[in-house]
């Protein structure tokens, strides 16, 4: 048996969908009920709901065999993983965001708010920008509204909550979308099974596989 981490979320009827479309399915009675872990119609699989930042952990110490997570996450959490499939799922990005009028050629500490601590430094640090970043988990998008921050780092999906609340992309830090992670030992140990189920996703995602 596989066990597969699923980030919870925006992504999770996506991953389910796809699996589906690989032959890998749960019934509906598992999925509508509070389980955390349940398992799939053929019993070859065991699916734990996890959050998305927690799936390269589980994945990393095994307890996962692999998982589905977003390319975001990935980037900012640094496990170490198998990536073998980028499942095309969740597509988004990752920006630097500001209220509009804001200028890049900013004097001084930039504030910059974010729930990707480790992606923003990396990218203003590249760019030889001083940052002080605030770390925060959630409603990013409400910080340089409020004074807290000079800008955001944060996903962008629709551009909806940006136009909402009054902000506009200053550029794009890396595109996201969501991928087959893989523990390595498992990679090794039960390389049938995640030979098969890669074969599988890879099949539907080329417009192959199982009907839905
Ligand atoms: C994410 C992200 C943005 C929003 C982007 O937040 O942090 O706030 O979605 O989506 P959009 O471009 O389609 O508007 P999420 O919904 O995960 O909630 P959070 O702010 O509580 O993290």
């Amino acid at each position: 048996m596989l066990t597969m981490a699923i980030a919870k979320g925006r992504m999770q009827a996506e991953a389910l969908a796809l699996l589906g479309r690989a032959g890998v399915r749960v019934c509906k009675e598992a999925l509508a009920s509070r389980r955390l872990a349940v398992e799939d119609e053929s019993g070859r699989f065991r699916f734990v709901f996890v959050k998305p930042s927690d799936v390269p952990v589980y994945v990393e110490h095994g307890i996962a065999d692999c998982g589905v997570v977003g390319r975001d996450v990935l980037l900012e959490k640094g496990a170490d993983v198998l990536q073998p499939l980028d499942l095309g799922i969740s597509r988004c990005r990752i920006a630097v965001a500001a209220r509009a009028g804001f200028r890049t050629g900013h004097a001084g500490v930039l504030h910059v708010a974010t729930k990707y601590p480790r992606v923003a430094a990396a990218h203003f640090g590249a760019k030889g920008v001083p940052v002080e970043i605030i770390e925060l988990s959630g409603s990013v998008e409400l910080a340089p509204v409020l004074g807290l921050a000079d800008c955001i780092v944060d996903l962008v999906e629709t551009g909806r909550t940006l136009v909402e609340n009054g902000l506009v992309i200053v550029e794009t830090i890396a595109e996201s979308t969501g991928r087959l992670v893989v523990n390595r030992a498992s990679h090794q140990l039960k390389s049938q099974e995640v030979a098969q189920t890669i074969e599988a996703l890879r099949l539907v995602l080329e417009g192959g596989g199982e009907a839905a």
